[in-house]
């Protein structure tokens, strides 16, 4: 991998906040990077489940492209063309009736606890500003985002956060119904946990916090940011489960790269957001909203979201096929191109770095797992590639 110096001087540099990889990409190509050295990595991370269309994607460069040269920066007051094809593209796909445009996926949950509490103030009581949120979730890094974590190593540090938010138990209606009072105002989950270990939500679970949130006029929210745009077979994750929020948090593959965020939503709660009460100076600029109608244009291409469910069964299988062959990894778990493994050898994070020295970007989750987000065009061939790659990588800790 050559000689790692520049990791030094990143450290130096940069506040290290990720604990640099011994490598440099420096270009991409449909489902593979290439680094200083002109190595070849098959990439299952995209990005950390961002790079939906892989890399230099003909169609998603050329549109970027186009669009920097007629206007890259517009201005929030006006609605450009680029804002209004993105909102009604997007729309038309969905439950929901508006949508406001962010830059990040914390971002977007910051908007939807902020859209949550304004509506629930207006709407319940004054003092109905409590959220409920479940362990081992994730949100995001923001304060508001954080006061809404599951996972204390992130909150760590942090505190004082928000007040009145409270911790139930993933998949366990009972434990959020202990926490519903007449001050709850949103109820906020993801339908599959992703850095928290790729744990799929059941059915009854949200369509119970659905139910209760009617019965109790809450607020229930989707964090999408990693599972929806494709992910998980449908554009949306709440379609997998048949369960519409009132809002939903979207991001990382909403852009397939260029940072956008969106918080979707019924006019209900999203109309006690008037002007001067919430905004975003990037938040939808028509770069970002190009991005996003040219994805979710590519998502609904014949054949795509097919390809995520046949390719990630093909990968899911694979990994199944691995574990019966070593304990080294076990209880293979996700859905689509979400996926999982826990991990038996070590500590995950070395392993991940093996695998990259081999040429396979894979992400660790939860515990010490695997975790395979590869970009949602992944072929049957690349995946059946990238998982001898594991295999073989297994194969050498044995
Ligand atoms: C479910 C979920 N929500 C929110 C976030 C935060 O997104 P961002 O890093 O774009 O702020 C993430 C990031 O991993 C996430 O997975």
């Amino acid at each position: 991998m050559g000689n790692n110096e520049f990791v030094d001087h990143a450290n130096d540099i940069l506040i290290n906040v990720y604990g640099f990889w011994p490598v440099q990409f420096t270009h991409g190509k449909g489902v593979y990077l290439f680094d200083t050295d002109k190595n070849k990595y098959l990439d299952f991370g995209a990005g950390i489940a961002v790079n939906a269309l892989g890399y230099a994607h003909p169609r998603y460069t050329k549109a970027i492209k186009n669009q920097i040269d007629k206007l890259h920066m517009g201005l929030c007051y006006v609605a450009d063309p680029y804002r209004i094809e993105a909102a009604e593209t997007i729309l038309a796909v969905s439950e929901f009736e508006q949508v406001f445009f962010c830059s990040t996926g914390a971002e977007a949950v910051e908007g939807a606890l902020k859209i949550a509490r304004k509506w629930a103030k207006a709407e319940k009581n004054k003092d109905a500003y409590e959220i409920i949120y479940v362990k081992d979730s994730f949100h995001g890094r923001t304060m508001g985002a954080l006061s809404v974590n599951g996972q204390q190593q992130y909150r760590e540090g942090y505190e004082p956060l928000l007040s009145g938010t409270h911790e139930a138990k993933f998949n366990d209606l009972e434990s959020v119904k202990n926490l519903v009072n007449a001050n709850t105002c949103a109820i906020i989950v993801e339908p599959v946990m992703g850095e928290g270990g790729i744990i799929t939500a059941t059915k009854e679970f949200l369509s119970g916090l659905r139910t209760l949130c009617d019965e109790n006029n809450i607020c229930l929210i989707f964090d999408e940011v990693q599972c929806g745009m494709g992910r998980l077979g449908t554009i949306f994750a709440y379609e997998h489960f048949d369960v519409v929020p009132d809002l939903v948090c979207m991001a990382k593959g909403l852009g397939a790269g260029f940072p956008v965020g969106a918080i979707l939503g019924m006019k209900k709660f999203t109309k006690h957001i008037t002007a001067g009460t919430h905004g975003s100076t990037y938040g939808g600029n028509p770069l970002a909203c190009t991005a996003v109608t040219t994805v979710t244009k590519e998502l609904l291409r014949p054949g795509f979201l097919e390809n995520v469910d046949h390719v990630g069964q093909v990968l899911k299988d694979g990994l199944e096929e691995i574990s019966k062959d070593t304990n080294l990894i076990s209880d293979v778990r996700g859905i689509g191109m979400m996926l999982a493994a826990n991990f038996n050898g070590g500590p995950v994070k070395d392993f991940v770095k093996k695998c990259l020295k081999n040429g396979l970007i894979i992400l660790s989750c939860g515990e010490n797992s695997i975790r395979l987000v590869p970009p949602l065009i992944l072929t049957e061939k690349e995946a059946k590639k990238g998982l001898s790659i594991l295999k073989q990588t297994l194969d050498d800790i044995k």
